[in-house]
């Protein structure tokens, strides 16, 4: 039987955490209502304490939108923590979420403490947040620059202290996909009490890995996957939650997994984060590309007339898009401007078809794509229509 692996969207912090894409309560409230209805299963809604408004969003989140596990990230400080709990303690199933780097880099440069210190301080706050609240989420931050050992010892006393999920983030990026599920088998058979606890990853994009290290965990034995909508996130973003599902979805000959998301809902998802932040995905951007169903060229166009899936590894329909778009560009054919016109109205003899086809050629030489209004003025524009 397929397993099954948990999403953990956190659009609204990581992906907020983007330079320009900060989002009002208002829009908030919106992505997270769009989040509930894709079906994830955990919304990370804010960071409590970073600011008056991020504790008023989460809790207005907490408060609002049922159904799905609701969390807060918080430092491993307990005044971060009762912020958090603080923020989140009126969901239907609330999660604090803290953390602490173990990479040698971070703990010497940004938290000036020895590996000693750093682990009395993961238990310690684990346990003062496992005392609020039953569902207790720890990452090793900068994970995948830490040595495995050292993270072993971590991950089992926060597991004692009462971590039921532990969250491996590929913090900058720099993890390559073979590497990464060797750290994540690592950590599954050195850490004697992992049984007890939901192994989760979190990878960035800055090498454009994050979705192939996220798969390579899975595969690995991760059940959990932290991503967001259209990728957005610090840097070059996290992971991309529709890349994530639809290769689960589509591959799922390979992977056998599944997420209790429904892909119908990502098309919709991708278009309120977009809006709401003010960022626009790249055209070519895998699933929720504009041009991600589109084909201009004559073969293609061919092709796909004749039988989706000679292009197509997966249908518009199956994302919320009513259907794929025929974009007519110079490399069109003919079969593809003829189908143009029939579906605008226009019946045309074999002949005036030839001599329109050549117009159009003409036209398209000159312009990027060619129209539906462009094509309707081609026809009205000649004597030939019939
Ligand atoms: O990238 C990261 O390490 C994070 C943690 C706080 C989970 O976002
Ligand atoms: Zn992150």
């Amino acid at each position: 039987m397929a397993r099954q692996i948990k999403i953990f969207d956190t659009t609204l912090r990581d992906g907020e955490q983007a330079p320009g894409c900060s989002m009002n309560l208002q829009d908030k409230l919106e992505v997270a209502e769009s989040l509930a209805r894709l079906g994830v299963d955990i919304i990370e809604a804010g960071f409590a304490i970073a600011s008056p408004g991020d504790f008023q969003s989460v809790q207005a989140i907490a408060r609002s939108i049922k159904g799905v596990t609701v969390a807060s990230l918080s430092r491993a400080l307990e005044k971060d923590i009762d912020a958090a709990w603080n923020a989140i303690r009126d969901a239907e199933s609330p999660r604090i979420h803290t953390f602490l780097a173990t990479s040698p880099l971070h703990m010497e440069y940004k938290l000036k403490k020895t590996p000693d210190q750093v682990y009395e301080q993961a238990v310690k706050m684990v346990a003062y947040a496992r005392n609020l609240c039953g569902d207790v989420e720890f990452s090793l931050e900068d994970a995948s620059r830490s040595d495995p050992a050292f993270m072993y010892r971590v991950i089992e006393g926060v597991i004692n202290a009462g971590a039921s999920t532990v969250n491996i983030p590929d913090t900058v990026g720099y993890a390559v996909p073979e590497e990464f599920s060797a750290l994540i088998r690592g950590i599954k058979n050195n850490v004697p009490n992992i049984d007890k606890a939901v192994i989760s990853v979190h990878c960035h994009n800055d090498l454009g890995l994050g979705v192939a290290n996220s798969l390579a965990a899975a595969m690995a034995g991760a059940d959990q996957i932290e991503c967001t909508v259209n990728g957005l996130g610090e840097r070059a973003g996290n992971a991309a939650l529709e890349e994530i599902v639809m290769n689960l979805y589509t591959r799922k000959d390979y992977y056998n997994m599944t997420t209790r998301v429904d892909s119908t809902q990502i098309w919709q998802a991708s278009k309120k984060v977009s809006k709401a932040t003010g960022v626009r995905s790249q055209p070519n951007k895998a699933v929720v590309g504009e041009n991600a169903f589109a084909h201009e060229s004559g073969i293609h166009q061919h092709g796909v007339l004749a039988n989706r899936a000679t292009y197509e590894i997966m249908t518009p329909e199956s994302i919320g898009l009513p259907h794929n778009k025929m974009v007519l560009g110079k490399h069109s054919g003919r079969h593809a401007f003829e189908e143009r016109l029939v579906y605008l109205g226009h019946r045309v003899s074999e002949e005036r078809l030839a001599s329109l086809f050549e117009e159009f050629k003409v036209l398209a030489d000159k312009k990027k794509t060619v129209s539906d209004r462009d094509i309707d003025a081609l026809v009205t524009g000649s004597s030939g229509g019939i």
